[in-house]
């Protein structure tokens, strides 16, 4: 799609930030039976600042905050109105734990005709995603996600690819395809909900994010970029510790890319 002969497209409406803090955090027991995984410390704050700070490098400013019933008190403490992080937020409550894409299915309101980019909110980066939402400002529709190459990709969601595209993606597979994990940053444009409203609960009985990604594929709307440096989720013991120590070095400033080069 064009604008005009000579103009490649750009996307020029606000695009908007959805950050998922739900789930129980089971694996992270003790630490998380009277709070919120995302309000533990990560470096000098807590973890949830993360990802606003993400977003708001990448110059989304208007988030909405989904997370469970029993936390969304001490989330709304935390980050109130947004004023002091320079966002606006906007609240949703997630009654019952069902899988990433039916969290994000509350966004619907929120970000109806609108692109969003979705982050899970303990997934740690050390540079900004900018140069990634600046890539998909460019992309005519469809969705982006991020790779990165791990060494455990079992744990994740994981992509098959060949030259220049993810041909499928398996979650959490038992013989992963590849080595490049899916991670937990997903910029969609405005069919998303559509797609939500049409995926089955996986075997686990949950409505699973991959199912969706899976779906743009099927479309041919799926593109992606790499993650530059660090990258973790903060679920388990071990990428906790590995969390702290990325954003420690830098007391917790997102760093720009281009710093990388
Ligand atoms: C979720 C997603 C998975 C993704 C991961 C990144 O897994 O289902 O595809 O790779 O986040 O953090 P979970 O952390 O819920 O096990």
């Amino acid at each position: 799609m064009q604008t005009s002969q000579n103009t490649p497209f750009v996307y020029q409406k606000p695009i908007r930030g959805v950050i998922l803090a739900g789930g129980l955090g089971t694996r992270l027991y003790p630490l998380t039976k009277v709070t919120n995984k995302h309000l533990l410390p990560v470096g000098k704050e807590p973890m949830i600042f993360h990802p606003v700070k993400q977003l708001v490098s990448a110059g989304i400013t208007d988030i909405l905050i989904v997370t469970s019933t029993s936390h969304m008190g001490d989330i709304v403490n935390l980050l109130g109105s947004g004023r002091d992080l320079g966002c606006e937020f906007t609240y949703r409550v997630q009654e019952e734990a069902g899988g990433i894409a039916q969290a994000l299915a509350l966004a619907d309101n929120f970000a109806a005709k609108h692109r969003m980019v979705v982050l899970l909110a303990d997934n740690i980066f050390e540079y900004s995603i900018w140069p990634v939402v600046e890539a998909f400002r460019n992309q005519p529709k469809g969705a982006r996600v991020l790779l990165k190459q791990v060494g455990d990709p079992e744990r994740y969601g994981v992509a098959a690819l060949d030259e220049q595209h993810i041909i499928a993606i398996e979650e959490k597979p038992e013989n992963p395809k590849s080595n490049y994990a899916v991670v937990g940053a997903y910029l969609y444009d405005e069919q998303v909900f559509d797609i939500i409203r049409t995926i089955e609960p996986s075997a686990r009985g949950e409505y699973e994010i991959t199912s969706v990604n899976n779906e743009y594929i099927r479309r041919g709307q799926l593109e992606y970029s790499i993650v530059e440096g660090r990258w973790t989720d903060a679920g388990t013991f071990e990428s906790l510790m590995e969390a702290h120590q990325i954003l420690l070095v830098n007391e917790n400033k997102i760093l720009d890319p281009r710093m990388a080069l």
